[in-house]
């Protein structure tokens, strides 16, 4: 039997290809070193499983583990042929590989079906993998369920991922990791500002820079599952896939079903575990390279009050900030005075815009700023006229409307009529405007989900990837045009989204104190230049908290940029103090957005810390927060992890700040040290008050 070794980035894969049986991973997780034909096979039949006083062969975890072996966790693979076939057994299997890419096609002679699996392990040691079930019988087959799990080696003893609600996105819970199953299933029909974001299972000692995890996520933006399971023989299993409703996929005869992308992460800390997610998306040809540009979105500074001369002077001061993209939000089209009616109509509202969005998108070219303009193609309100002219277009079953959300409902993307509509009114206003961007929203959750072209059948699947569809056939016709993925702010983050968009709205929520939060979790699975971070106004609108602009302003300094202020509000010094963050930020853009993320264990009491580490090492921004009072003082200290042990750094602050104390050496003129010293003893946290911060910056000045 062949048994394939990859390896990568720290990172080995030993996969077990047997002709009779589905490859099943033996080994994923820290590197093994190179190994001979004569010691992997010792190693392999070291790994293989043992019989575990259940069945008398041993139970095998194939990636698609199988009922009938005597595997009593989840199975991969349920569904049937009216009721026959029920139990898969895929027991002729051929493998093709292509570097380290594992194609397994596998044959279920009996139930007529074939199940094609793929495995690879990509430069940055990320592991992904995905199926295709093929339905050869001449019944139909009814899939229930196609989960692809992995193994993890060792006993690892703890549970994290993330929880949340809107504007409290990517919450992070741990809990220990027991017999049984722990469970995420996501019904929302979008990836949910609930979202698990990144199932891990770690070693007790977990932190950022410390211990193991193993991670999954799911890319996919429809209903989908996630689980971790402990079996009574001791093994753990990091499984999942889309959910699927009842009836949801009925496949004809020759038809094939495909499971969204599943990715593994392995790192001997968080952050080790979410870099190589950050070099996976940063490899492929579609992630955005240019300077991320600066955005002004009008969402918090206007609303729906859409009133030309203001628009116009807030342009005029966003330029002179510093800005260079400008987004006009909701509000712009017919009858959208409010989020009671309009989605759908997809015409600039003539009683607000006479001369359409002209006036507005020609100030802000001559102003030097790209133009983007906020949609929720997906939806439709009932007063609409859309709504009224196709009230059929509107995603439903059984005789009865879903209740409303936010007063409105989901339009049909899977009936071609309202599908060639959308495209036709985005494809008009993307040529009308010349638009750059597209911020892309998605406000509710799918509730009764059936479209009337299907009879009402569950169409979660259908809606998600008819939804793929536009945005693929969208940037295949504008390819420069660049798409925010929005939904309630941070409801849809994950990977299957971002292959067709070049950013999320992390939250609508931009109170510092809980924005850095939830950055820092997004930090799990995205790197920083993905993740929209504006610096809002000084009493957050949802939260009531008020922050001094500086804290807010290197919150949102590690992310892609922006403002969403009134900025017409403003006085001068404030207009200046405001421009002066912006031009912090281009001088250092690219840094935050090619280095790597570090987020710092064992901060002091109530210290957050934080930074980005140049790919080269030569350099790093760090930030250290006062998030309340500590009950001890001075505060203590912060290790900056991630430099190189042998170049010695000088450290000062990239900003000045006013300590309420004794400032520390490197704030008071600045000092050097080697790597090897800051990682163990780190830099002194300067005392600040609650809700204040410092900007480190730290530069290789030589080597020891
Ligand atoms: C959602 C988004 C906001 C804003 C509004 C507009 O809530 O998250 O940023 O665009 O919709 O209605």
């Amino acid at each position: 039997m062949q048994i394939l070794h990859f390896r990568a980035a720290g990172v080995s894969v030993i996969i077990e290809c047997p002709s009779d049986a589905l490859p099943a991973i033996l080994h994923w997780g820290p590197d093994l070193g190179v190994l001979d034909d004569e010691s992997l096979a010792h190693l392999a039949a070291e790994l293989r499983p043992r019989p575990d006083m259940t069945v008398d062969v041993p139970v095998r975890t194939p990636l698609v583990p199988e009922a009938r072996t005597g595997w009593m966790g989840m199975p991969g693979l349920s569904g049937h042929h009216q009721g026959q076939n029920w139990s898969p057994a895929f027991t002729s299997v051929t493998y093709r590989q292509t570097g380290q890419t594992l194609t397994a096609t596998a044959r279920d002679e009996h139930a007529r079906l074939t199940l094609t699996i793929i495995i690879e392990l990509d430069h940055s040691g990320l592991l992904r993998a995905r199926a295709d079930l093929r339905n050869q019988h001449e019944l139909p087959y009814t899939l229930d369920t196609l989960n692809l799990a992995f193994p993890v080696p060792g006993t690892p003893t703890e549970l994290l991922d993330q929880a949340g609600r809107w504007a409290k996105e990517r919450i992070p819970q741990r809990r220990p990791l027991t017999v049984g199953t722990h469970l995420r299933e996501n019904r929302r029909g979008r990836t949910g500002a609930d979202a698990a974001t990144v199932l891990l299972a770690g070693t007790s000692d977990l932190g950022f820079q410390r211990g193991e995890a193993w991670g999954l996520h799911v890319g996919f933006s429809g209903n989908h599952r996630h689980y971790a399971e402990r079996t009574s023989t001791g093994r753990t299993m990091l499984g999942g896939g889309e959910l699927l409703l009842p009836g949801e996929i009925i496949l004809p005869t020759g038809e094939t079903y495909r499971t969204p992308w599943l990715y593994a992460t392995y790192g001997r800390g968080l952050d080790q575990a979410a870099r190589r997610f950050h070099d996976h998306l940063r490899a492929r040809p579609s992630h955005p390279s240019s300077p991320r540009p600066i955005v002004l979105n009008t969402w918090e500074a206007v609303y729906f009050d859409h009133d030309l001369d203001r628009l116009l002077d807030l342009a005029d001061r966003a330029a002179r900030v510093g800005v260079e993209r400008f987004v006009l939000d909701d509000g712009w089209f017919t009858g959208r005075r409010d989020d009671r009616s309009g989605l759908g109509d997809w015409y600039v509202d003539p009683d607000v815009w006479p001369d359409g969005l002209h006036p507005l998108v020609n100030r802000v070219r001559e102003l030097g700023m790209q133009f983007g303009l906020w949609l929720e193609p997906e939806m439709i309100n009932p007063d609409s006229g859309l709504a009224r002219a196709h009230p059929g277009w509107i995603l439903q079953t059984g005789d009865r409307l879903p209740p409303p959300a936010r007063h409105q409902q989901v339009l049909d993307l899977s009936n071609p009529d309202a599908y060639s509509f959308i495209k036709e009114r985005l494809l008009a206003l993307i040529s009308e405007y010349d638009l750059d961007f597209i911020k892309w929203d998605h406000n509710r959750d799918l509730v009764d989900a059936g479209s009337t072209i299907r009879v009402g059948r569950a169409s979660v699947h259908a809606q998600t990837h008819a939804v793929y569809r536009l945005l693929d056939e969208i940037r295949a016709k504008h390819p420069r045009l660049e798409i925010e993925s929005c939904s309630g702010g941070g409801g849809r983050v994950d990977l299957g989204i971002l292959q067709r968009t070049d950013r999320v709205w992390a939250s609508d929520c931009i109170d510092p104190a809980e924005r850095r939060q939830i950055m820092r979790w997004t930090g799990q699975l995205l790197p920083l230049e993905l993740i929209g971070s504006h610096i809002g106004a000084d009493r957050s609108h949802t939260t009531g908290r008020r922050h001094d602009l500086p804290f807010r302003a290197a919150t949102a300094f590690f992310g892609h940029y922006g403002i969403e202020w009134n900025l017409t509000t403003l006085a001068d010094g404030e207009l200046d103090d405001l421009a002066a963050w912006l031009a912090l930020h281009k001088q250092h853009r690219h840094l935050l957005h090619t280095g790597a993320l570090v987020r710092i264990d064992d901060c002091p009491e109530n210290v957050q810390a934080h930074g980005v580490v140049a790919a080269d090492a030569t350099e790093a921004i760090y930030e250290i927060a006062m998030l309340d009072r500590p009950s001890t003082w001075p505060p203590g200290r912060v290790r900056l992890p991630g430099l190189d042990p042998s170049t010695v750094y000088s450290v000062r602050p990239l900003m000045p700040v006013t300590a309420h104390g004794a400032a520390p050496a490197w704030m008071d003129g600045g000092f050097a040290l080697p790597g090897s010293a800051l990682a163990v003893s780190g830099i002194a946290v300067p005392p600040l008050f609650p809700d204040e911060s410092v900007l480190v910056h730290v530069i290789a000045t030589s080597r020891t």
